[in-house]
């Protein structure tokens, strides 16, 4: 059964359970570990994604932070909101950026974004989404926060074409959906977003050293194989439907 299906069979651990597991690599340290391992991933996938000075951008599940700051770099005028279920995440990430104006930081989830619809010009995340207890529902909340014309832009190292990262469920001890590349482009497509394609982008990052050649192998196969990319846009064209909910209920049943 698939994720798309928003069974309670398909869905992942809960938001608690996962909040708990991220406070916990905070208190003991291992967030900041995140932005070395995802950080020249994440520049080799924003220099795909165009941002003007007037974007606004999400970041689910944004971790500490470090990823806001990163397009703070590059795109100083943008505004990026970041969210996550961990309380721990998000106080760790308020005080790395303290210091830019035109970032904010808020406890949310991805399932149930707390932010007004068709704000966002961009929705990014990486390394969250194989978290979310249910993705199918994110991806409709994703599209319903971005504005016609927007895209979202999702980058996962945990996905069936990678075998390298296949025991990470056991590691976490959390439940993680493992969907192949398809499966993430159908549940975006599903959500209503177009022309959603997907594509591996290699990791060249150094391989940290101090660990068994075995460990260091196997890290290098996961880079090699690469992160699973996924992006679509929402349509400005107004839906049919969205259209209909518009026109006076009388006046539709005279023009039908
Ligand atoms: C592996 S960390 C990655 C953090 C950051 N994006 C990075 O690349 O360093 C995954 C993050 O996703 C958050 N997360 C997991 N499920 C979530 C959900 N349903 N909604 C929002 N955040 C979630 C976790 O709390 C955690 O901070």
């Amino acid at each position: 059964m698939r994720p798309s299906e928003s069974s309670d069979r398909a869905r992942g651990s809960s938001a608690e359970a996962v909040a708990e597991t991220f406070d916990r690599w905070v208190r003991e340290g291992m967030a900041a570990g995140m932005e070395r391992r995802h950080r020249r991933l994440a520049e080799r996938m924003l220099d795909r994604v165009s941002i003007s000075s007037d974007g606004c951008l999400l970041d689910v599940g944004c971790g500490n932070g470090w990823l806001a700051r990163l397009i703070a770099g590059r795109v100083p005028e943008a505004a990026v909101v970041g969210i996550d279920v961990s309380m721990e995440m998000v106080h760790q990430a308020r005080l790395d950026c303290a210091d830019l104006v035109n970032v904010m930081f808020a406890p949310g989830a991805a399932e149930e974004i707390p932010w007004a619809e068709e704000y966002f010009t961009h929705v990014i995340s990486i390394e969250s989404a194989y978290y979310w207890r249910d993705p199918a529902k994110a991806a409709r909340e994703i599209f319903r926060v971005a504005k016609p014309g927007g895209t979202f832009h999702i980058l996962i190292n945990y996905y069936e074409e990678n075998g390298f990262s296949a025991g990470w469920d056991a590691e976490t001890g959390l439940a993680l959906h493992r969907l192949n590349a398809a499966d993430w482009v159908d549940l975006f497509a599903a959500a209503g977003f177009d022309d959603v394609s997907s594509d591996q982008i290699p990791d060249d990052s150094p391989i940290s050293p101090g660990k068994t050649p075995e460990a260091m192998a196997h890290r290098q196969g996961l880079q090699d194989v690469g992160a699973l990319y996924v992006t679509g846009r929402k349509s400005k064209a107004k839906r049919r439907a969205d259209l209909q909910a518009q026109v006076d209920p009388g006046l539709f049943r005279i023009l039908r």
